[in-house]
């Protein structure tokens, strides 16, 4: 499914986003600068998609290493037209990461979290291959407070963004299962729950955009492997 919508997926999102997904990961890479500026710090991004983040990420860091990943190759291909020299990608799924434990300063994941088949394995591994002391910043869909604004975003959420998005990217199916899989997701307190109970502590989360995408950030203090 990443495939086939890969080739349009940077156009859909700032298109049906408004533009606003600059900004949520604008706001991220603030959120975690101070790690970036560190010398030779080394950051992941998962599930790294067409690497916008990844990107922004390598920007904002002076001497830091920043790697991306993600399972879906068509997607790592757009990416690399993007990224700077220096930067490495790889094809690896997130809950089976082929790197040594206590490897990354900050690990990040921008709306790929929520597609993990097992949220409970993807936080262990994430935690996983943390420095002791390590960051992990989730960018995800969240459930928006005010139901106002609730019963909006679900009118566009099922009707715009699946006619919309079926018509550009060719794959319907795609557009749907997106508000789908926001609508199963557990909402910010819940996510930062599961965090907790994975083992994150100094958990935190910071709605955006009146709760339709949250930050969560945790650090793994004393790892368990
Ligand atoms: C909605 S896109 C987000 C891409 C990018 N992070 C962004 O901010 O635009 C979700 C990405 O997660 C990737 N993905 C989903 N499940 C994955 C897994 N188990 N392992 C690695 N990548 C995964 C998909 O291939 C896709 O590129």
């Amino acid at each position: 499914m990443f495939g086939r919508i890969a080739p349009r997926y940077d156009l859909l999102n700032h298109l049906l986003s408004l533009n606003i997904d600059r900004y949520w990961r604008a706001r991220t890479v603030s959120r975690v600068a101070r790690i970036l500026t560190r010398p030779g710090a080394r950051v992941l991004d998962v599930a790294c998609g067409t690497g916008d983040l990844t990107a922004a990420l390598h920007r904002r860091s002076e001497r830091a290493r920043v790697f991306g990943s993600d399972f879906c190759h068509p997607m790592l291909v757009t990416a690399k037209s993007k990224l700077a020299h220096g930067q490495r990608l790889f094809e690896a799924d997130a809950l089976q990461l082929p790197l040594a434990a206590g490897s990354f300063d900050l690990v990040t994941i921008a709306f790929g979290f929520r597609n993990l088949s097992n949220y409970r394995e993807g936080l262990t591994e994430l935690r996983r291959v943390l420095k002791p002391g390590g960051t992990l910043a989730i960018l995800e869909f969240s459930t928006p407070s005010n139901p106002l604004i609730t019963q909006a975003y679900r009118f566009y959420s099922r009707a715009v963004l699946p006619a919309v998005g079926g018509l550009i990217s060719g794959s319907r199916e795609a557009y749907t299962y997106l508000p789908e899989s926001v609508r199963k997701f557990p909402d910010a307190q819940g996510l930062a729950d599961q965090m907790r109970d994975a083992g994150f502590e100094n958990v935190r989360f910071e709605r955006m955009t009146a709760g339709i995408v949250a930050l969560h950030t945790g650090e793994a203090l004393g790892q368990r492997h």
